[in-house]
């Protein structure tokens, strides 16, 4: 599958965002935790999302979609998560928690995700180990035996996401336990996650800050649930508005997700209103480049963004570099991107951007989700056919993207 774009044109229009793809995939392994009816609400089908949910049924539970919702109940009968979605899907991870925890034993293999550095799961082991989980590896299998697993204080080595999501859930059955996990990611993702573990009787306070505590119970019960608005597709299209002109309104969000990028946004030179549920964003002119970007774990700047912002720089009157502190090759788009035009230099984890008047259509290749989502962006902003292959990668966390995007003026079509 791939995107034809015919580019240049400005864009107007309102855009509703969806739950967060972040969100729901650890909140889908949490519902390991639980043989009651799970119902989550208003769900995206993005792929990954789509595939976790094939992973959970080849574990033997019930999914299913119903009126939007997403309905999953019944217990797993196999602990081995060693399926063929597990090697393109970072979350399958997230399960090795939530398995350990109900069933105190499992087999995994290492998971896949973006190529967008090593991936390691290294601070996931030292984590669940420090709970008393013994790991033995053999055939490039993870056999992991959690029958001795007790309440622990835990410092993480760095704040990894899900390393937090995973010790987070690995602790939530260990009835009368109690577990501190300290230096943890405080992305909202994480208090999403937290939030719904506590709607199905858990006991997980502290999310959100450096420290979170759980108090172990021995049952969960079934729940409701919405997640939260997808930040980072709420950044994907006020950049979309920044980068191509025009008029942007971004509904179901919550603007304190996003400060740094709004920040960023106004130094830009673009015109953005704040309400509690919705941005709007307005740019009639070229942007100013950002001298200094540097991503970080939240409340910084996010790594998510950083190829989306790559983009609005490369457009932008200046100069501008950009300081990928998170993964170490996040940036392979530039290569697709030289192939438009723009002016980037790499070195290590810099990126100068020498900013161009305009982009070049041409005929590119994603690289991986949030890059692909950056060369749509160039491409809705260069005059002219821009081919945008691989879009597998962009629908693994977009929902609707070329639908949204047309509703918004953009002259997009997905074809075969
Ligand atoms: C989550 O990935 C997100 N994925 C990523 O979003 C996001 O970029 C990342 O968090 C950072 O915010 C999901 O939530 C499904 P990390 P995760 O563990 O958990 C290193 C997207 O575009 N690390 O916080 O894999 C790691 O190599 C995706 O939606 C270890 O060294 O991120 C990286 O350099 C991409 N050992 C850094 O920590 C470990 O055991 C951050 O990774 C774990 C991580």
């Amino acid at each position: 599958m791939k995107y034809i774009i015919n580019g240049g044109k400005k864009l107007f229009g309102k855009v509703k965002i969806d739950s967060a793809k972040n969100a729901i995939l650890p909140v889908i392994a949490a519902t390991i935790m639980c043989d009651e009816e799970c119902v989550i609400k208003d769900i995206p089908l993005y792929l990954d999302v789509v595939e976790m949910c094939a992973i959970l049924e080849k574990l033997g539970k019930k999914v299913e979609v119903k009126e939007n919702n997403l309905i999953i109940s019944g217990a797993i009968s196999s602990t081995s998560v060693i399926m063929a979605e597990t090697k393109t899907l970072r979350s399958s991870i997230f399960m090795m928690g939530s398995i350990l925890s109900n069933y105190r034993k499992a087999i995994f293999t290492y998971p896949g995700g973006c190529d967008i550095g090593k991936r390691p799961i290294d601070i996931h082991l030292a984590g669940l180990k420090s709970l008393g989980v013994k790991f033995s590896f053999a055939n490039d299998l993870i056999y992991c035996d959690a029958n001795k697993i007790s309440g622990n204080t835990i410092e993480l080595s760095f704040p990894s996401v899900g390393a937090t999501e995973n010790i987070m859930m690995a602790s939530t059955l260990i009835e009368n336990g109690i577990t501190v996990i300290k230096n943890c990611a405080r992305e909202p993702e994480i208090v999403d996650l937290a939030n719904f573990i506590n709607s199905m009787g858990g006991k997980v306070f502290g999310a959100g800050y450096e420290t979170i505590v759980v108090f172990g119970v021995k049952k969960l019960h079934g729940t409701e649930y919405r997640c939260i608005s997808d930040r980072i597709s709420t950044g994907t299209y006020l950049l979309a508005g920044a980068i191509c002109l025009g008029r942007i309104e971004v509904c179901n969000v919550n603007p304190n997700f996003l400060l740094p990028l709004i920040v960023f946004l106004r130094n830009s030179g673009c015109n953005i209103e704040l309400f509690s549920d919705k941005i709007i964003l307005e740019n009639f002119s070229r942007p100013k480049s950002i001298e200094k970007i540097e991503t970080g774990i939240y409340p910084g700047f996010p790594t998510d963004m950083q190829s989306l912002i790559l983009v609005l720089q490369t457009i932008s009157k200046g100069t501008s570099i950009i300081h990928e502190t998170v993964f170490e090759s996040r940036f392979r788009v530039v290569s697709e991107l030289a192939k438009m035009g723009a002016k980037i230099n790499i070195s290590e984890r810099y990126a100068t951007v020498v900013g161009v008047s305009k982009l070049k259509p041409a005929i590119v290749t994603c690289p991986d989700l949030r890059g692909g989502a950056g060369l749509v962006l160039a491409g809705l902003s260069a005059k002219g056919k821009t081919e945008v292959g691989e879009i597998f990668h962009i629908e693994r966390g977009y929902y609707k993207f070329d639908e949204n995007l047309r509703n918004l003026g953009a002259n997009i079509e997905r074809i075969k």
